[in-house]
């Protein structure tokens, strides 16, 4: 809300209008810390299930639940003001049936107040994608490749290489995009696809692994910060050196701690002065 009581957030219908306009900034965000400080830089915040592995050391994304998502995206709208805020819908909790994802859709937007949900895959999903804009559900699609699908331990491959898959990738965003999503994330797809797709679909194109020619760009933003090392894949631009950053700050307090240097005179609360205690 602004001074004013307006509600001064970016909507989903808003970025649908951005296509081939100045690129759409998106990050991921997990905490309400986190949230707080991406709101003023990014247009859309995505509370993604790759939470599972960066929050919660998962080796995939497929143990991550419903209960997690909606705890998360509470947190990221509460803390943000401006940002659209898109909350994934877990592995097992949408491929059902198109009822299956109205459903839990449903619970995510009444209990986090997100503006829409991610779902991921393409032609096959494309039903549902109808199904959930017709009940006023604003929803991202994303092909390419799809985390959820790779089982634990399966390997993060670029898409698109051969024709044949870079085939299908064409026809899953543009499935979905027809379908009615009002954006669509692209991820690590060969460059050249990832274009061509931006260029004949009608909602823009989230990019991560993609192309510049993307209508918006997303990354992991522990990925971005260099919070979260355990491997950084090849598209990803480090920012920041926050776990380098964290380790030295822990190194400095238990150095402090341990020579009796923390907690100092200032850090901590003198007795009463006798006049004080008086009453
Ligand atoms: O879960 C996630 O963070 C995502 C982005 C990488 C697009 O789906």
């Amino acid at each position: 809300m602004n001074a004013t009581g307006e509600d001064c957030r970016v909507t989903a219908a808003e970025l649908a209008r951005r296509k081939g306009g100045t690129p759409i900034v998106c990050l991921t965000a997990y905490t309400a810390p986190v949230a707080k400080i991406l709101d003023g830089h990014a247009e859309l915040l995505l509370v993604g299930d790759s939470l599972g592995m960066v929050i919660y050391g998962f080796d995939s994304t497929r143990g991550v639940t419903l209960d997690m998502m909606i705890a998360h995206g509470d947190a990221v709208v509460r803390a943000t003001r401006r940002a659209c805020v898109v909350v994934d819908l877990p592995f097992g909790s949408y491929e059902a049936s198109p009822a299956q994802a109205c459903e839990t859709a449903a619970r995510v937007v009444a209990e986090t107040g997100c503006a829409a949900v991610k779902i991921e895959g393409g032609a096959a999903l494309a039903e549902t994608v109808r199904v959930l804009a017709a009940e006023g559900v604003a929803v991202m699609g994303h092909v390419g490749l799809r985390p959820q699908a790779v089982p634990e331990g399966g390997r993060f491959r670029v898409h698109g290489r051969d024709a044949a898959e870079a085939e299908q990738v064409r026809a899953d965003a543009r499935a979905i995009a027809e379908a009615g999503a009002f954006s669509v994330v692209l991820e690590n797809v060969v460059e050249p696809l990832a274009r061509t797709i931006t260029a004949e679909i009608p909602a823009p194109t989230i990019g991560i692994g993609a192309s510049p020619a993307c209508d918006g760009q997303i990354l992991v933003t522990d990925d971005m910060a260099g919070m979260f090392t355990a491997f950084t894949p090849r598209f990803v631009k480090r920012y920041a050196d926050l776990a380098g950053e964290l380790d030295r700050a822990a190194h400095a307090y238990a150095e402090d701690v341990r020579a009796r240097r923390f907690p100092a005179p200032e850090h901590c609360t003198p007795a009463p002065k006798e006049a004080d205690g008086a009453g």
